[in-house]
């Protein structure tokens, strides 16, 4: 293991426990565990999403978007989450796959895949399973998967390449890739864009946005879009960057508008059927 994933794994692990401790003392979600007010993971879902569903799942929701929002799903459909932490988007893709569908999270933290199988089994939800690993070896069969979801984890990863070449791997052709994650616009200064990825969390580095497209095509995906669609401001970062000791007013324009939660799609191109002498020797 890395050093990056075990920080990482450290980081959620402390976070599942803090959502698993508040739960049971207070009922509300602990300060470090939840996105209560904070710019990045606050208003992420609808009360018709979040209702039905554990506190503690809603709880622990550290994503940077909705990736279920972001695409069809249909009964009887395999969709795969990347990093599924306390198991939110597991929980809403499995209610939009039905019973004949079936909703898979993938996560490396033991505390986060405790959490996340309290949280089924509060739900009640058969149609899922909770597999511990890494997103960059993802331990599911090739061609087994229609959609892959993600929440503010690939930017944690420091194998980003292999990432993508594994939901590459995973996906049936025709299958569709549908992510949120934070990405850098155009350039930054390199302590700038550390202490901004510092505050978003984003541990490994954060992708610029055109970078993050030529990674997908280069793994194989086609329809590939970048789309940012909550723009952080300087005043969102304003405490922290300045606890980090740096002068917010002379950076700000460095940072205003080129940190953003993005919705990133791709798909697998359908294999290609026989269609003439050259393919069907
Ligand atoms: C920011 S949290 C997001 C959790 C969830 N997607 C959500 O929206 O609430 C990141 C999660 O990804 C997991 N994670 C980070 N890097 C990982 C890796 N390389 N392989 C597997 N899981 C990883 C962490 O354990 C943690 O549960």
């Amino acid at each position: 293991m890395s050093d990056i994933q075990q920080a990482v794994r450290e980081k959620y692990g402390a976070i599942a426990t803090s959502v698993k401790e508040s739960s049971a003392t207070a009922g509300c979600c602990g300060p470090a565990a939840c996105g209560c007010g904070d710019p990045i993971t606050s208003n992420l879902y609808s009360d018709a999403e979040k209702s039905g569903l554990p506190a503690d799942a809603v709880a622990a929701s550290l994503g940077c978007g909705n990736p279920t929002a972001l695409i069809s799903l249909e009964p009887g459909e395999t969709v795969l989450d990347l990093g599924s932490g306390g198991g939110i988007d597991v929980l809403l893709s499995a209610r939009r796959v039905g019973p004949t569908g079936k909703a898979y999270g993938l996560d490396m933290t033991d505390e986060m895949l405790a959490l996340a199988r309290d949280n089924q089994r509060k739900a009640g939800a058969t149609n899922v399973e909770f597999l511990k690993g890494t997103i960059e070896a993802i331990p599911l069969p090739d061609n087994s998967v229609d959609v892959i979801i993600s929440n503010c984890v690939i930017n944690l990863s420091s194998d980003k390449d292999a990432v993508l070449r594994e939901a590459f791997r995973v996906l049936r052709p025709g299958g569709r890739f549908a992510v949120s994650d934070v990405v850098v616009r155009g350039d930054v200064p390199a302590d700038v864009r550390r202490s901004m990825e510092l505050w978003v969390g984003c541990i490994a580095g954060a992708l610029e946005e055109k970078d993050y497209a030529a990674k997908l095509r280069a793994a194989g995906f086609s329809d590939v879009e970048v789309e940012p669609w909550r723009v952080y401001k300087i005043d969102d970062a304003r405490s922290f960057l300045t606890e980090s000791g740096l002068d917010v007013d002379r950076i700000a324009p460095q940072v205003q508008d080129r940190f953003a939660s993005a919705f990133i799609r791709g798909r697998k191109p359908e294999a290609k059927s026989c269609c003439g002498p050259e393919c069907c020797a």
